[in-house]
């Protein structure tokens, strides 16, 4: 069990006139469950694998479990790292692959046995432990690395994207029995990925990384319900919330937003932004916070009544998700589907004014 602590990391790549990673600095509580999520190419690996050992800090210094480990080599840091491509050994057996890294390293025999079947009861491998690679499906495999991972009882496992290889039923059964997994382990848990939904149904607290820097910190219900810029407001969540550019003015008491020839009325806590009238602001809205009005929940201070016109019904079985045009301006909204909606249908629909989000002409949150 042990904390991970960046102070100031960066990572120049040479050749590369921009840093990769840019000054971070993060603490990873012991024992947590920490994902780094991002746009493709924002230094998620990067990060990690600094942590790892297999990618050199340019600079700053990097602590495992209190001790600075920045100059180390891999093999002395204490980790484990599950890759993507699982890289398993065709010609061994499950039982020898998950054993492999303890024999170099000379470990006892019998110590290797026990450390495999304990891993293999956890990961419910006990009864392919002679198979080989190639009669294993993609799902089995990936929990072989897993095993492989956690025979070496390290201090903090690193994943990247370890899923990635998998059909979405298979991630998501993967998804739930790694959490599962870390909650047996109770140990430090950092996990790389792209794909947001894995952030938000697994982590304990998550960094959302853009171009090498941290946009938020913080637990998945937190960056959903405030997120501290556009990028991360648009980043997380799906469809995306709605971001419209436009002033916020205030007339005889009545806060307003105007973009084009949309407006909204907003509550009277925003009247401070109407300071910033003379500025250009942005207004965020999640599509699960603009109603049908023969739809919407009676506790919430709706908007007045639009009337949009549907240029695109998708529905998800579930639910139902409506590209809407009203004048100059394009939304998303979702509905549970109770309503047979069509592309073409005109609809009127009420936004709720309390999950509004401000941020300014840059994006970064005004709240
Ligand atoms: N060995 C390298 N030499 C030079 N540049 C590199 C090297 N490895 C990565 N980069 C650059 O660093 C940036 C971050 O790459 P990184 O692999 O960390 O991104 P990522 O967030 O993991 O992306 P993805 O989601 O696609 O895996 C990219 O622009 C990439 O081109
Ligand atoms: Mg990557």
């Amino acid at each position: 069990m042990a904390s991970v602590i960046l102070e100031r990391v960066v990572k120049r790549y040479s050749g590369n006139p921009v840093p990769t990673i840019k000054e971070l600095n993060l603490v990873v509580n012991d024992g947590e469950f920490m994902v780094f999520v991002g746009p493709s190419g924002c230094g998620k690996s990067t990060l990690l694998r600094m942590i790892a050992g297999l990618v050199t800090t340019t600079g700053g210094r990097i602590h495992i479990g209190g001790r600075d480990i920045t100059e180390l080599p891999p093999k002395e840091r204490d980790i484990s790292m599950v890759f993507q491509n699982y890289a398993l050994f065709p010609h061994m057996s499950v039982y020898e692959n998950i054993g492999f890294g303890l024999s170099i390293r000379k470990v006892d025999r019998k110590e290797i046995d026990m450390r495999v079947n304990e891993a293999a009861e956890l990961l419910g491998l006990k009864n392919f432990l002679h198979k080989k690679p190639k009669d294993l499906s993609g799902g089995q495999r990936q929990r072989v690395a897993l095993g492989r991972a956690i025979v070496r009882r390290p201090k903090v496992f690193l994943f990247d994207e370890p899923l990635s290889n998998l059909d979405a039923k298979l991630r998501t059964q993967m998804r739930s029995e790694i959490s599962k997994l870390h909650k047996k382990l109770n140990t430090t848990m950092i996990y790389v990925t792209h794909d947001q939904c894995e952030a938000m149904t697994m982590a304990d607290r998550m960094v959302v990384l853009s171009n090498g820097v941290i946009q938020q910190l913080g637990t998945p219900g937190d960056i959903y319900s405030s997120p501290k810029n556009a990028f991360v407001a648009t980043f997380i969540g799906t469809p995306p919330m709605n971001l419209f550019r436009g002033k916020i003015l205030e007339k005889s008491g009545t806060s307003f937003f105007t973009a084009g020839s949309f407006q909204l009325i907003i509550p009277e806590r925003f009247c401070k932004f109407s300071d910033a009238s003379s500025d250009e602001c942005i207004l965020g809205i999640r599509p699960e916070h603009i109603y049908l009005v023969q739809n919407k929940p009676p506790q919430i201070t709706c908007s007045d009544i639009f009337e949009c016109e549907v240029e695109l019904a998708e529905s998800m079985g579930n639910e139902i998700c409506l590209h809407c045009v009203m004048g100059d301006v394009r939304f998303q909204s979702t509905q549970k589907h109770d309503f047979p909606i069509r592309t073409g249908d005109k609809i009127e629909l009420v936004f709720d004014v309390n999950k509004i989000h401000v941020f300014n002409r840059n994006g970064q949150s005004l709240l």
